[in-house]
């Protein structure tokens, strides 16, 4: 690395879409940006109000992924101080961890020249993570549906996503596993069997650029939507107004604890108007899919 270093932008990413449960991410027209210079210690600066509260040294979450990263390949990697600003809500479904995760992946193979697959950086990722979702659409931008059992992994990648994408962000944020907490430890065989066929469909009309049929099916999950549901102010009148102002379809973002919607690409700026008025306790974000994934800038 020369003395002007250099810079990694990675979107913000939703995952399930509903029933793709742990498996479906699609990264969003957020980002963050690092910029990466050499230095005598590890030092993180965090621009942004709600950043400024994250680890600043080894303890961030975009060194550590470095350092992990590093010692993977038997390398070790110079201190470095990295500037990071961005525009994701922190800790609000969005992806925020996946993100960073992304970041030190990229991070660790451009400055290491590890010259690694996409497929291996998700596979870091999603072990560093626990599941795919989230760091493989943060890595490869679009959709991505993804298979990991903590040792395979698998992802097929939907390049181009035909959509608009309006986000409702409340004030509050949500820890992963306090949500993932709310679910059962175990579901009923058939009840599963729905859910599958639901996350199937789904995809399947992801894939063919079928975004009625995909909108519909992101309203069947069976996984995790009923035991999570509790948490959102106003969430079936949510999905009601969405339905009549002709959006494809409305879901939990990841975790929570905001909303994503799926509408016809170029209506997300006045559906975020209407839902803004509508429920003034979210704040309404319009977005596009994000078609890059994480990359040296
Ligand atoms: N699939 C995860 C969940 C999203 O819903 O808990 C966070 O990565």
């Amino acid at each position: 690395m020369g003395r002007d270093g250099f810079s990694v932008v990675v979107p913000a990413t939703t995952a399930n879409l509903g029933p793709g449960f742990d498996s479906i991410g699609l990264a969003l027209s957020l980002y963050m940006t690092v910029d990466v210079l050499p230095a005598e210690e590890w030092k993180v600066i965090n621009e942004g109000d709600e950043y400024k509260s994250l680890p600043v040294g080894e303890e961030n979450l975009i060194v550590k992924t470095i350092l992990d990263v590093a010692a993977r390949y038997k390398q070790i990697s110079p201190p470095l101080q990295l500037t990071v600003k961005t525009d994701i809500p922190l800790g609000k479904g969005l992806g925020s961890s996946a993100t960073a995760i992304a970041a030190g992946i990229v991070i660790a193979d451009h400055l290491l020249e590890l010259k690694l697959s996409l497929k291996e950086k998700v596979k870091i990722g999603s072990e560093s993570e626990g599941h795919a979702d989230n760091v493989s659409a943060a890595l490869l931008g679009g959709v991505t549906v993804s298979y990991f059992n903590g040792e395979d992994i698998d992802v097929i990648h939907i390049k181009e996503p035909n959509i608009g994408a309006v986000i409702l962000v409340p004030p509050n944020a949500l820890r992963t596993e306090e949500s993932r907490g709310l679910l059962p430890a175990k579901l009923d065989h058939a009840e599963g069997v729905l859910g599958s066929a639901a996350s199937s469909v789904m995809t399947a009309a992801i894939a063919q650029d079928d975004w009625e049929t995909a909108g519909w099916m992101m309203e069947k999950d069976i996984f995790h939507e009923a035991y999570r549901k509790q948490l959102f102010q106003e969430f079936d009148a949510i999905r009601k107004k969405c339905k009549d102002l002709g959006a494809y379809g409305m879901t939990i973002s990841g975790a929570g604890p905001s909303l994503f919607i799926a509408v016809k690409q170029g209506d997300q700026a006045n559906l975020a108007k209407t839902l803004a008025v509508a429920f003034p306790y979210y704040t309404a974000i319009a977005v596009s899919p994000s078609i890059l994934g994480a990359r040296v800038n």
